[in-house]
C-alpha cells in the first residue's frame, strides 16, 4: 500500500464540525483511507508528494438521487417544453420502452459513461435507482447492472403504473414478485408519489413492503404538487424526502422535526422552468438538506453536481458554504453513510480538487469546469 501526501492546499475545506477549514494543508492518502490531515508544515514523510499549487480541496460530492440505467433520450420532450408544453410522469414511458427494448451491454455501457462524467464533476459515490424497466425481468436488470457500479441500488418499481397494465395488479406485482426479485441487489425502495403516479395510500404499502424485505425507504416527495409524499417519508423515518419542490408549512415542520433528510434536485427545477424549493426556510427551521442531481433521461439530464451547487447559491439563496455541505454531508446523511461526506482521518480517501483557490468559485463560476482531479477510496478516478 502506498502512501500519497497532498501537499500545497490552498484550501482544505473538511466539512468535518471540528476540523472546519484549513489553510495552506496537507493531507496524506494511506491506501484507501485518510491518514492524515492539518498543517502543510507538520506533514508525516510520505511515499510520494503531490504538489497542488494552493488549489482548494474537498470531500467527493455525494450524488444520493440518480436514475442511471436506461437507453435512449428525450431530447425532443426536451425541446417541446422550452415552447411551453409542462412536465409530466407520463414521459417515462418512452423511456421504458427503450430500455426493454436494450441489451444489457447498451445499458452497461451507458451506465459507465454517466458514472464517468458524475466522477469528472467530482461525485465520488452515488446512488443509483431502477424505475424504467417496470417488468420483472427488467428491473431485475437495472439493478443487478446498477449494483455493478454502486453499493446505494434503489428499486423504484413504483415509478408510474405500465401503459395497458391494470393498477392493482402493477401494484401487486411491484410489492411481491418484482420486489423479491430486486431485492437482493438493492439497499433502498422508493416510490413516485405525486398525481399521475402513486397516490398516498398506494405509496405507502410499496414502502411498507420494501421494508419487510429489508430494504430502506426514501420518496420522490413534493415534486410537481403538494401532495403527501413528505409526511409519509417523515411517518416512515425514510432517509430522505426528494424534490420537495412544493412545500406546506407543515411539511417544512415535518422534515425539521424528523431525521428525514430533505434532498434537493435544482438541476431538475432548471431542466423545467420550475420553482426551485424552498431551500432557505428548510434550513432555517433546522431541517438538513442534501443536494444531488437527479439525473436522468426526462426532467433533468445533468451530472453536474457543480451546476447544481451553483444554482443552489444563485437560485436557492444558499450560500457557497451551505451548498457544498449539502452536496457532501448532507449526501452521506441522506444514505445513512458516514464513512464519507467529509475528510477526516479514518474516513475514506475520496476527495476533489478544485483548479480554484476555494470552493465559493464553485457559484462565482458556473458551467467552468473546475474539478481538477477527483481520488476515490485513495484512487484518481
Ligand atoms: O426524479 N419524478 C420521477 N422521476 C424522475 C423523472 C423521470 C423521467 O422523467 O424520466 C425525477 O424527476
Ligand atoms: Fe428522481
Amino acid at each position: 500500500m502506498t502512501a500519497t501526501l497532498l501537499t500545497g492546499i490552498g484550501l482544505l475545506a473538511t466539512q468535518d464540525d471540528e476540523l472546519g477549514e484549513l489553510t495552506d494543508a496537507a493531507l496524506l492518502i494511506d491506501g484507501d483511507r485518510i491518514g492524515w490531515l492539518g498543517p502543510a508544515g507538520h506533514a508525516p514523510a510520505a511515499d510520494r508528494r503531490l504538489d497542488l499549487g494552493g488549489r482548494c480541496v474537498l470531500p467527493g460530492f455525494v450524488d444520493s438521487h440518480a436514475h442511471l440505467v436506461f437507453a435512449g433520450d428525450r431530447a425532443a420532450e426536451f425541446a417541446a417544453r422550452m415552447t411551453g408544453q409542462a412536465y409530466t410522469a407520463g414521459g417515462i414511458r418512452s423511456t421504458v420502452a427503450a430500455t426493454r427494448a436494450a441489451a444489457d451491454a447498451e445499458l452497461r455501457a451507458n451506465l459507465g459513461r454517466l458514472a464517468a462524467e458524475l466522477h469528472a464533476g467530482g461525485v465520488t459515490t452515488f446512488e443509483c435507482k431502477s424505475g424504467y424497466g417496470l417488468d420483472v425481468d427488467t428491473e431485475q436488470r437495472l439493478v443487478r447492472l446498477a449494483a455493478e457500479r454502486t453499493p446505494e441500488v434503489t428499486f423504484l418499481g413504483a415509478h408510474v403504473v405500465p401503459e395497458h397494465t391494470d393498477r392493482a395488479d402493477y401494484l401487486n406485482l411491484v410489492c411481491g414478485q418484482m420486489l423479491q426479485a430486486c431485492a437482493p441487489y438493492c439497499r433502498w425502495v422508493d416510490v413516485f408519489c405525486e398525481q399521475g403516479a402513486f397516490d398516498v395510500a398506494e405509496s405507502r404499502a410499496v414502502l411498507r413492503a420494501g421494508i419487510a424485505a429489508g430494504l430502506a425507504p426514501r420518496v420522490h416527495a413534493n415534486q410537481l404538487t403538494a401532495g403527501g409524499g413528505v409526511q409519509l417519508a417523515v411517518e416512515l423515518d425514510a432517509a430522505s424526502a426528494d424534490h420537495c419542490t412544493h412545500l406546506s408549512p407543515a411539511d417544512i415542520d415535518a422534515l425539521a422535526g424528523s431525521d428525514t433528510v430533505a434532498t434537493l434536485l435544482p438541476l431538475v427545477e432548471f431542466s423545467t422552468r420550475s420553482p426551485y424549493p424552498d431551500a432557505r426556510t428548510l434550513l432555517d427551521a433546522g431541517a438538513t438538506i442534501a443536494l444531488a442531481t437527479d439525473c436522468n433521461p426526462g426532467s433533468g439530464y445533468s451530472t453536474s453536481m457543480p451546476l447544481a451547487i451553483a444554482l443552489a447559491v444563485v437560485q436557492m439563496r444558499l450560500s457557497p458554504a451551505e451548498a457544498v455541505r449539502a452536496a457532501t454531508v448532507g449526501g452521506a446523511k441522506a444514505l445513512h453513510r458516514t464513512d464519507i461526506g467529509r475528510l477526516a482521518v479514518g474516513l475514506r480517501a475520496d476527495l476533489v480538487v478544485l483548479d480554484a483557490p476555494s470552493y465559493l468559485h464553485l457559484a462565482y463560476r458556473p458551467g467552468v469546469p473546475l474539478v481538477h482531479q477527483t481520488w476515490i477510496a485513495g484512487q484518481r478516478a
